[in-house]
């Protein structure tokens, strides 16, 4: 049986820090409401020096970098991300170019906020089916730029950032298993209406600029509940008990969406890793963010049981069970 695990993590932010007092200048909001309704304190916001492609970069060089892996050595490079440098080539593309990979097989994935989750359960498969021995997965965004700053709705959200880890073959667990699924039913409560086939029309609308729009309290009650199937799901796949788990990494969105898990799941919150407070929701870097912050400051050990779910726009949501 072969099985993919973990050998290196690695993440980047962007240098701008606002804080919630830098939005309450500019939009009719306070900091009290959004630390009470979403945990959120600060965020990160990228430059244009800083697009998601050069995040992305520096998170894998240092994931490469804990590995002690050669970018030679990569057989694939999964990116999950909603907000890709250039329609194409893929950011996966310019990001092997970047690194010096060798002419593997390298591809964006746009799930959303499960990004990652989608990115790292299509690694996994291709190291379990024989086809990759290293594997370089990444989440990487910048939604701050189809962010409305005069919306107070979405601007107070998001985030941009990087995680990434290079996942290695191995005769020991491991990731144990991937969960995905996705209902487009729901694509009207969380989308950028503005695509290439449909003639960018949505921006004739909107001053030429592609907008995030969600519908915040509608997104919040489908994903409480999502996310209690697929942490039942991912437990009984592996016949466990919830009490066998020993971290939750959730998708930073909200942290009453992450405390309504963490309760499901009798888990107190010193085992679940927080980065909503400083990061917002980095929606594909989130997951890879909250993970190698805990591994690089000690708290998640080899050996450890993680739980890692997300849920996001389309709507697609995932997990993954891993022994670390
Ligand atoms: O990552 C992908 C998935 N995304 C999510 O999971 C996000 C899920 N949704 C959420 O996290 C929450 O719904 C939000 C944080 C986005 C919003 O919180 P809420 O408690 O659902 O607020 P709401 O939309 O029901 O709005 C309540 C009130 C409204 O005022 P009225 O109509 O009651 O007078 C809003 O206008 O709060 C108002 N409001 C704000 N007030 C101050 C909305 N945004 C703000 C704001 N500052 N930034």
């Amino acid at each position: 049986m072969i099985y993919s695990r973990i050998i290196g993590t690695g993440s980047h932010l962007p240098k701008k820090v606002v804080t919630n007092h830098d939005l309450e200048k500019i939009l009719d909001t306070d900091d009290q409401w959004i630390r009470d309704r979403t945990g959120i304190r600060e965020r990160r916001i990228s430059s244009a020096e800083e697009p998601t492609t050069v995040l992305a970069e520096n998170a894998c060089r240092k994931a490469l970098e804990a590995a002690d892996v050669d970018p030679g050595e990569i057989d694939l490079l999964v990116l999950g991300t909603t907000t890709p440098d250039l329609i194409f080539p893929s950011s996966a593309c310019l990001i092997q170019k970047k690194l010096g990979l060798p002419d593997c097989g390298a591809m964006d994935v746009n799930a959303a906020c499960s990004g990652f989750i989608y990115a790292l359960s299509i690694a996994d498969k291709f190291i379990r089916c024989g086809d990759a021995k290293k594997v370089l997965v990444c989440g990487a965004e910048t939604l701050s730029s189809l962010i409305n700053w005069n919306k107070r709705e979405t601007a107070v959200i998001f985030g941009d950032g990087a995680g990434a880890m290079v996942l290695e073959a191995s005769a020991e667990p491991g990731i144990l298993s991937t969960h995905i699924h996705a209902n487009g039913n729901y694509a009207d409560l969380l989308n950028t209406e503005v695509g290439v086939s449909r003639g960018f029309e949505g921006l004739k609308d909107n001053d030429g600029k592609a907008e995030l729009m969600m519908k915040g309290n509608e997104v919040f009650k489908v994903a409480v509940r999502t996310l209690g199937r697929i942490v039942d799901e991912t437990l009984a796949a592996n016949n466990m008990d919830k009490s066998e788990l020993d971290w939750l990494i959730p998708h930073q969105a909200n942290l009453r969406i992450i405390s309504a898990t963490a309760r499901k799941l009798d888990m107190n919150m010193e085992q679940v890793v927080i980065t909503v407070d400083r990061h917002g929701n980095t929606s594909a870097a989130s997951v890879p963010l909250a993970l190698d912050e805990a591994v690089r400051d000690g708290r998640i050990k080899r050996g450890d049981m993680l739980l890692l779910e997300a849920f996001g726009g389309g709507f697609t949501w995932g997990s993954a069970l891993i022994k670390y």
